[in-house]
């Protein structure tokens, strides 16, 4: 459903991606890792239409979709989360989710809303300040549910679960499986932890200084041992 072609990008000198290729079918789980700086977000930014490739090609449902704008590519069914959440300031949670369901599915459908709060267990604070009133949990929970109101095929998820304690972690693990199921989503999904790739992916690609350095199921990608040295680089970095 989604294949990248020898994607590049730079910023100045920078190379933030070095010609990434790899392609993801119809319901898929995938694990992105990387250390820090490796490009995940700038992959993410690339295929979503918030940073334009130097080169390469971009293919959802094999259509070129490189020359896009971001709500055009929304509107296809892309849905992405951001790293760092960030609800419109002064709005309600009803209020975010209904402006991310107009700019990515094209209209207002309030019932739907109410579905998506519901499954993403917020529908007792739909109506507080999204900026202002909620703990982190409840932000994280947010962003997915403003990717779910472009009515997505695929999910681009990243670091939605970082800062979570455990069992708030493995609660939201259950959830990205209970969303994938129910609404036949494929998941792209940027997390640190290898135990929770591990048990949620079945198969996980690693960048390393913007190039892609593995591609396996979760158990053959940390063991290889350029990973585990970009990695260990990293630390001693
Ligand atoms: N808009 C930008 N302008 C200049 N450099 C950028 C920009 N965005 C990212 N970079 C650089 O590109 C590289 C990749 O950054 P990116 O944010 O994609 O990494 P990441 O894998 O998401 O890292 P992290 O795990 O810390 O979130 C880094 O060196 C970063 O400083
Ligand atoms: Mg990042």
């Amino acid at each position: 459903m989604l294949r990248l072609e020898d994607l590049t990008v730079r910023f100045g000198g920078l190379t933030a991606l070095n010609s990434v290729s790899f392609a993801m079918s119809d319901g898929e789980i995938l694990g992105l890792v990387g250390p820090n700086g490796a490009g995940k977000t700038t992959l993410f930014n690339t295929i979503s239409g918030l940073v334009r490739p130097r080169t390469g090609r971009i293919l959802f449902e094999e259509r070129e979709i490189n020359r896009m704008p971001l709500h055009a590519r929304a509107r296809l069914g892309l849905g992405r989360t951001f790293q760092i959440p960030q609800p419109m300031h002064h709005l309600t949670l009803r209020e975010n989710l209904t402006v991310a369901q107009v700019f990515g599915a094209g209209k207002s459908d309030p019932a739907r809303i109410d579905e998506i709060l519901d499954v993403m267990e917020l529908t007792e604070h739909a109506d507080r300040d999204a900026a202002t009133e909620l703990a982190l949990q409840e932000l994280k929970r947010l962003e997915v549910a403003k990717a779910l109101a472009t009515n997505p095929r695929i999910l681009l998820l990243d670091e939605v679960l970082a800062g979570l304690e455990s069992q708030a972690k493995r609660r939201f693990v259950d959830k990205l499986r209970e969303l994938h199921q129910r609404y036949a989503l494929a998941i792209v999904i940027v997390e640190h932890d290898i135990e929770t790739i591990s048990t949620l992916c079945s198969r996980a690609v690693v960048l390393n200084f913007g190039t892609l350095i593995a591609d396996g199921t979760p158990a053959e990608v940390f063991r290889d041992p350029a990973v585990v040295e970009s990695y260990t680089g990293a630390a001693d970095a």
